[in-house]
């Protein structure tokens, strides 16, 4: 009864407040729309203290929407608001859901309705709400992935049975749904109205999407059009077909940096229909498209670069080839035509800066191994101070945005900034990654990255469902850990990134030697994955040399006969699937078994010799026979591999501008800046972050002895379980 009587008051309090209309700095369809049958809109405008949203739809009946972290309803933070059809009266509930069942009321109501309305179709409301309310049913809004989920249904609740929890009317399977998006920082910046402005469309060409898989990843290449001189690339929009509206579900459009005898290749790929991605029809020379210029992901309008920049095209060959990946998801198995991509706006009048985009974090490599059953692990891309030192100019760089980007198992990531072994404040940081939602980040102000900084990028993985290890690779089924900073001036640095340093991953592990190679040229085998372009003879005679000496037979390798550029018929695609579920490197989730666990055949071709103990066994059985369930051992082995780095710092023709060198990675939790936005006032945290508890920040100093205790801690540890 007591709430009853607080909803009245707030109803008739807000019924009485006459509203001018705030400006909207953020608006967005929520049921994907571009146009085509987007209903919901909300829009919304981030203050200091608090965000005034604005909630549309086109119903007479109620209205929900809801923060969550994982997109469900169960465990989410939820409005709930209509018009009274008779009276006119608007009115707002804060609730929250245990299950996916009616709402259920906030011991404590913190959102404050200002306004609403309806007319013959549509219900408008305005409410108020602060980023972090105290209240721990509901959720802290940030800078971080939000997943805003809602639903409507046809009638008017009626409060006594909103209280008693019934008598709400189910919103139905079409009326709902959950769109990602970053509350706080600016808004996206649409078109400039500039003349001389040409659009260059990337897209797919009747593309037949299969029917008979629920996602379906295709790369295409294009060539830039046809330029005699450097132009700048203003923005992007999203083409996306009619029918195809809920199936694309992201594309990435990536900058190509061949190799010059890879060019002729890449020229021929551009007249053809594309490939799979990084399957094994792809192509090799596609590798080298891995800047990714353009990320838009579901419900995104797009996006144009601040009017002093732009990012140089057709200057020569680096800004001639892209790379355009689509995911299409279609799990009711539709036969699809599809002629989505983007539109990318360019111009011939230069801008007074050429941007460009500093790639950081984690070599991408099967040394990026994440456990499986993983509630929280971290990895750290490390970047140290000789790079940004040589490459950047005295002045700095200045960062306007960042693109994070891991894959399926990410959950966490930050862009971590150091000077002088100081923390400064983050450059970029979302705790509730979301794989689908790699929506640039445009930051607040832009931040100076000085010569001499250190960049960190962080990563934490949730693998709690998965029953083998995650290798880095390039598929999403494995993983990646990458910052992708749009920044100005241009420099030569076009990367750097960090890998464990391959003896001390082995030896951490407890593995002293394999047969048939030493550790230097176990190594030479890893730093060779990430560009298989450089002495791939040399890689050939270590494969052979470790295959003499291998004890267990291996899976046949991989035939994949989709012929290039035909559209897929079903016999080919059906083989395809079974060709991708047969190859050692493409772990399915559920599906795999010990031979496919390993990643790309290397650790289990690789056979231990020393210690005796583990003689015989492959790198993958060993790796399978870990106590990967022990916290115990996997926060060890997080700390441990945490603290050494080796890193490349590359330049765009790909050569290292400083020598690889392998840094250790200081504790820095102690140096955080007083520029640090203060840490929640409030007492309680929102309960969906109370199995996220950051196990590791910042990265340990520990020393050689506690590698070797733990390596030898894991021999005794090993040789006492059966295998
Ligand atoms: C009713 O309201 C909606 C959204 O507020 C608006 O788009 C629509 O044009 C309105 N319809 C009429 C008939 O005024
Ligand atoms: C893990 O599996 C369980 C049971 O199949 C499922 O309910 C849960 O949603 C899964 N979690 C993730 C993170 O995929
Ligand atoms: C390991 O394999 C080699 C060659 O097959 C064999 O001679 C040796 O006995 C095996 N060692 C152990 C400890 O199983
Ligand atoms: C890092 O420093 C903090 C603060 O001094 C300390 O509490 C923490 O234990 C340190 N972590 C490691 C791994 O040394």
């Amino acid at each position: 009864m007591m709430t009853v009587l607080l909803v009245v008051l707030a109803t008739a309090a807000a019924a009485s407040v006459v509203h001018r209309e705030p400006a909207w700095s953020h608006s967005t369809l929520l049921d994907g729309g571009l146009g085509h049958g987007g209903r919901v809109r909300l829009s919304w405008r981030p203050r200091e203290r608090d965000i005034l949203f604005q909630l549309e739809a086109p119903t007479l009946g109620y209205v929900g929407v809801g923060f969550s972290a994982s997109g469900g309803m169960a465990g989410s933070d939820i409005i709930l608001a209509w018009v009274d059809d008779r009276s006119g009266t608007p009115h707002l509930l804060d609730c929250h859901a245990t299950s996916n069942a009616a709402p259920i009321l906030d011991e404590q109501e913190d959102v404050k309705l200002l306004w609403g309305r309806q007319n013959g179709t549509h219900t408008c409301l305005r409410f108020r709400r602060a980023w972090d309310t105290c209240d721990h049913q509901d959720m802290a809004l940030g800078e971080d992935t939000v997943r805003v989920i809602w639903a409507m249904g046809d009638n008017d609740p009626v409060i006594d049975d909103i209280v008693g929890v019934s008598g709400l009317e189910w919103h139905g399977a079409h009326n709902r749904g959950s769109h990602s998006l970053h509350l706080r920082g600016p808004p996206v910046l649409l078109q400039p109205n500039s003349a001389d402005v040409y659009t260059w469309d990337v897209r797919q060409e009747e593309f037949i999407v299969p029917d008979n898989m629920d996602t379906v990843y295709w790369c295409r290449i294009f060539k830039a059009p046809g330029l005699t001189r450097k132009h700048h690339m203003l923005g992007y929009e999203p083409i996306i077909s009619p029918e195809s509206v809920r199936h694309v579900h992201h594309m990435l459009l990536y900058e190509c940096a061949p190799k010059s005898r890879q060019i002729p290749l890449l020229q021929k790929a551009a007249s053809e229909r594309g490939a799979a991605c990084y399957s094994p029809a792809m192509p090799p020379e596609w590798d080298s498209c891995l800047t990714p210029v353009v990320a838009w992901a579901v419900g995104s309008q797009g996006e144009f670069f601040p009017e002093h920049v732009g990012i140089p095209l057709g200057e020569d060959d680096r800004s001639t080839y892209f790379m355009l990946e689509v995911h299409y998801d279609n799990p009711s198995l539709k036969r699809l035509r599809d002629n989505s991509g983007l539109r990318i706006h360019y111009t011939p009048n230069l801008r007074p800066h050429d941007a460009g985009i500093l790639s950081t974090g984690i070599a991408v490599s099967p040394l990026h191994m994440i456990p499986p059953q993983q509630k929280a692990y971290t990895t750290f891309g490390y970047c140290p101070s000789p790079c940004t030192n040589k490459l950047l100019p005295s002045d700095g760089i200045k960062v306007i945005s960042v693109v994070l980007h891991s894959h399926m198992a990410g959950s966490r990531m930050e862009l971590r900034h150091l000077r002088n072994g100081k923390e400064l404040p983050r450059i970029a940081q979302d705790r509730h990654y979301d794989f689908n939602y790699q929506q640039s980040r445009r930051l607040p102000r832009e931040i100076t990255v000085l010569p001499g900084d250190e960049l960190v990028t962080e990563c934490v993985y949730k693998t709690v469902n998965r029953s083998y290890p995650t290798y880095g690779g390039y598929s999403t089924k494995q993983e990646m850990c990458l910052s992708f900073a749009l920044h100005y001036p241009r420099t030569s640095l076009a990367a750097c990134h960090s890998m464990t340093p391959v003896e001390y991953f082995f030896s951490t592990l407890g593995v002293q030697q394999f047969y048939g190679v030493d550790m230097p040229a176990v190594e030479r085998l890893f730093l060779k994955t990430g560009s298989p372009d450089n002495g791939a003879s040399d890689e050939e005679k270590l494969k052979k040399l470790v295959k003499l000496f291998k004890t267990t037979t291996t899976l046949p390798p991989p035939v994949f006969d989709v012929p290039m550029g035909n559209v897929w018929d079903e016999e080919a695609n059906q083989k395809a699937i079974l060709t991708l579920k047969a190859a050692r490197d493409f772990t399915i989730e559920g599906e795999g078994d010990a031979q496919g666990a390993g990643p790309g055949g290397l650790f289990a071709d690789l056979v231990i010799k020393e210690p005796t103990q583990f003689r015989n066994r492959t790198f993958t059985e060993h790796l399978l026979a870990l106590p990967w369930t022990e916290v115990d051992f996997t926060s060890r082995l997080e700390a441990v591999l945490s603290s050494s780095h080796m890193a490349f710092c590359r330049l765009q023709d790909d050569q290292l501008a400083v020598p690889a060198d392998i840094f250790e990675l200081k504790n820095t939790t102690v140096f955080l800046d007083d520029s640090e936005p203060p840490a929640s006032p409030c007492q309680h945290e929102f309960r969906e972050d109370l199995d996220q508890q950051h196990l590791f920040s910042g990265s340990s100093s520990l020393v050689m002895d506690s590698k070797l205790a733990f390596s030898v801690w894991i021999v005794i540890r090993l040789t006492v379980k059966p295998f």
